[in-house]
């Protein structure tokens, strides 16, 4: 069994590290600072106890676990021996990159360098290594043990065998993988935009409050959380910055403009859960505002809301980012969404969708209410995704 190094010791490094030792794989964890090296430490110690404690392993198994783990701090040199490095660094382009040169040096011709960037080209992290076919992109979701998905992401260098090797390994973790073309957001945090975008326009034109909203995509939707309260529990640091990376990552398309309302709460320092106040308020006996539970008004935000998910997953079929089963699949797995948005485009009608989309670029006039090539081809055609 291949040993898995992982550079970075951070909230995804010390998940996959996890992941990658209770697979049985000896694990190197590398971190430049010690201090969050020593914190990864006793954090893979507290979670492996729980689950000892939870009876999910048994006291035996952790100590295997905790025995494969090797913690190295200042000695990438510790790495050479890897058949895998996993990268989770700062995100950073100019870090990783330096990152990666330092490591080609280090390990053998045919170890697999990986990135689990979130936002960045993972061809011009590839890039900066000599022998760029062995770099691939293995994006994990927090928190990676639990999260099922995994994209796989070849750079434009990146040999076949490559991907097919680190698919397959991936999967042997008991993840499900998708294969994503090299693009930003790569599938899930691309077609996941309009859920927070459209969310966010619809309260700043004041159509709806933030709980009417919310409770409308719960109640009506059925999505696990309404787009203002997950907002606030991913953290509005992250998720804005989210949002302004891919916006000018895809050359300033209007479909992906970030909020003026998002914007202000981080300026503030109201990050969310983490700080107490985002959306809402998370201070002790706050009283939450009560959502408009008018029926037809929670429908009209769905659909409008919906409508632009699906515009947006159809869109990346058409660009071929992923297969039409990909990109259902990452969005059922990889946030949950109670249904593949592409399914949910034919239920809905090919023909239906084309005509919310022209409703709501007759009624703007905006370039971010195009309706997608694709979608409309298909209702000339009649066809259906599946
Ligand atoms: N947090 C998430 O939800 C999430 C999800 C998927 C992917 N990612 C991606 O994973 C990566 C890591 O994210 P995170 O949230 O774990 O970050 P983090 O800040 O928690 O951890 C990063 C760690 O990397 C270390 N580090 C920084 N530069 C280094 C270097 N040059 N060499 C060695 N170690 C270095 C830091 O000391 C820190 O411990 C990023 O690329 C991020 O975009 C994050």
């Amino acid at each position: 069994m291949i040993k898995v190094g992982i550079v970075g010791a951070g909230a995804m490094g010390t998940g996959i590290a996890q992941l990658a030792a209770s697979n049985g794989h000896i694990v190197y964890l590398y971190d430049s600072n010690a201090t969050a090296l020593k914190k990864a430490s006793e954090k893979l110690h507290q979670t492996l106890q729980k689950l000892t404690d939870k009876r999910k392993i048994s006291e035996k198994e952790m100590h295997e676990i905790l025995r494969r783990f090797h913690f190295t701090e200042k000695k990438l040199d510790d790495l050479k021996d890897c058949g895998l490095v996993i990268e989770a660094i700062i995100e950073d382009v100019q870090a990783k990159k330096m990152l990666f040169k330092e490591l080609q040096e280090v390990v053998s011709e045919d170890c697999i360098l990986a990135t689990n960037t979130s936002s960045l080209s993972i061809t011009a992290i590839a890039a900066a290594c000599e022998q760029s076919t062995r770099v691939i992109g293995i994006h994990f979701f927090n928190p990676a043990p639990l999260m099922k998905l995994v994209e796989i992401i070849p750079a434009l260098q990146t040999n076949t065998a490559v991907v097919e090797k680190a698919r397959k390994l991936i999967e042997s973790w008991g993840k499900t993988t998708v294969l994503a073309k090299d693009t930003p957001g790569f599938i899930v945090n691309r077609v996941a935009r309009p859920f927070y975008g459209e969310a966010l326009r619809i309260y700043e034109e004041g159509i709806a409050d933030i709980a009417t909203i919310d409770w409308a995509m719960k109640e009506i939707g059925g999505f696990r959380m309404g787009p203002f309260e997950l907002m606030d529990f991913i953290g509005h640091d992250i998720n804005y910055t989210v949002t302004e990376t891919v916006f000018a990552a895809f050359f300033y398309d209007p479909r992906y403009k970030p909020s003026f309302s998002q914007k202000r709460l981080v300026e503030a320092g109201y990050l969310g859960r983490k700080s107490g106040q985002g959306f809402y308020s998370y201070a002790e006996n706050t009283i939450q505002p009560e959502p408009n539970k008018n029926e037809a008004l929670g429908e009209q935000i769905v659909r409008r809301i919906v409508i632009m998910l699906i515009n947006e997953a159809a869109d990346a079929v058409f660009w071929n980012i992923a297969s039409n089963e990909d990109i259902d699949l990452a969005m059922t797995t990889g946030v949950n969404y109670p249904k593949g948005l592409l399914k949910w485009a034919d239920g809905l009608g090919i023909p239906e969708c084309v005509e919310m989309m022209d409703a709501l670029y007759r009624n703007y006039h905006e370039d971010r209410y195009r309706c997608s090539p694709l979608l409309r081809r298909m209702a000339r055609e009649g066809e259906t995704f599946y």
